[in-house]
């Protein structure tokens, strides 16, 4: 079968309430039609999910999303310089017809829409907004490639779209658009930096410490976890552990990017804890220091989560 015949079998079980994989530029997401209750708690069911984490609806173009948000001055300037790309908006809620199991009862959603060309067709064949949460068991690191689904979710889903590797590899940044000063909910693939300089204004960073009911599952401390410990900011790995190294650096396992490039290292990050994570001989794992800057500051945000137990 062709992709496009795959992109449109896809479509079809999502519209029959059924539950399809599929690619995006920064993690594979596990997908349902936003409108129907039942598939939406079929995927919270598949991931052993906490039911209070919502979940971002994804669409094809910015025509939808007006119509499942009320846009606001914010959201068109930065969909105009992000989208589609791996940005996510929170935004009051216009279409009645997406069930509040997505919002988790809020008034708000988050909405985006991916730039992967398979995530794109899929998504536009879908012909409704779908809701979608990262692939992987709740907790766990996040899926960058087909078989990082196939393990965890073959036999919860009706169908995976294998995109190959996740480009970004971090999931998408997510901003807070419902307040006159913009709340960065989770940093991601698009940078604090870049927000400031696109809104040409300050956009407060949500606190460290996680809220008694957290406002994005993002937050919650740990997260994001490999079944090793994880230590982090290590200059080198101590007797047993495996060691995750970064730009010019002795004795490492894995390097998440020889040459430093930061963007290298966010998609390279996931799919390397999980191969650590396999190698049966290891205690651990030690990475080596990330520089705190640009996509780093959501490397390191990661890495918190997963040291964190
Ligand atoms: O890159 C991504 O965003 C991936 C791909 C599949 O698109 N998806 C993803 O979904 O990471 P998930 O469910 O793992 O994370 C959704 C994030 C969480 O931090 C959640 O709390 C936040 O979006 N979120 C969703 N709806 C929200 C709302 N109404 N208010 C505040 N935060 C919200
Ligand atoms: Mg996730």
């Amino acid at each position: 079968m062709s992709v496009d015949d795959d992109i449109q079998k896809a479509a079809s079980l999502i519209k029959e309430g059924g539950l399809v994989a599929f690619p995006t530029e920064t993690v594979y997401g596990l997908g349902a039609n936003a409108y129907d209750d039942k598939a939406v708690a079929a995927i919270f069911e598949a991931k052993g999910r906490p039911q209070f984490n919502p979940l971002i609806v994804h669409v094809a173009t910015v025509e939808a999303a007006r119509e499942v948000v009320h846009f606001n001055a914010m959201a068109e300037v930065l969909a105009k310089q992000f989208w589609p790309g791996p940005l996510t908006f929170v935004l009051p809620r216009k279409d009645k017809r997406v069930s509040y199991l997505v919002s988790a009862g809020l008034e708000t959603l988050a909405v985006r829409m991916p730039s992967h060309l398979i995530a794109n067709k899929f998504l536009a064949a879908c012909e409704v907004p779908v809701a979608a949460p990262s692939a992987n068991i709740s907790g766990r690191v996040s899926p960058t490639r087909y078989e990082h689904v196939a393990e965890a979710l073959a036999d919860k889903v009706g169908m995976i779209l294998d995109g190959g590797a996740s480009e970004v590899g971090l999931e998408s940044t997510v901003v807070d658009l419902t307040t006159e000063v913009p709340v960065l909910l989770r940093a991601g693939g698009v940078t604090l930096e870049d927000l400031e300089k696109v809104l040409g204004q300050k956009v407060i960073v949500s606190g460290e410490s996680a809220p008694a009911a957290p406002r994005s599952p993002g937050q919650l401390l740990s997260h994001y976890a490999p079944s090793l410990p994880v230590r982090i900011n290590a200059e080198y790995a101590r007797e047993g552990e495996a060691f995750l190294g970064f730009g010019k650096c002795e004795g490492a396992t894995l390097n998440l990017s020889k040459s430093g490039d930061l963007k290298e290292a966010a998609a390279n990050l996931f799919a390397f804890l999980r191969l650590l994570d396999k190698a049966e001989d290891f205690s651990g794992i030690a990475v080596a220091p990330i520089p705190s800057v640009g996509i780093g500051l959501a490397i390191n945000d990661r890495l918190r989560r997963a040291a964190r137990r």
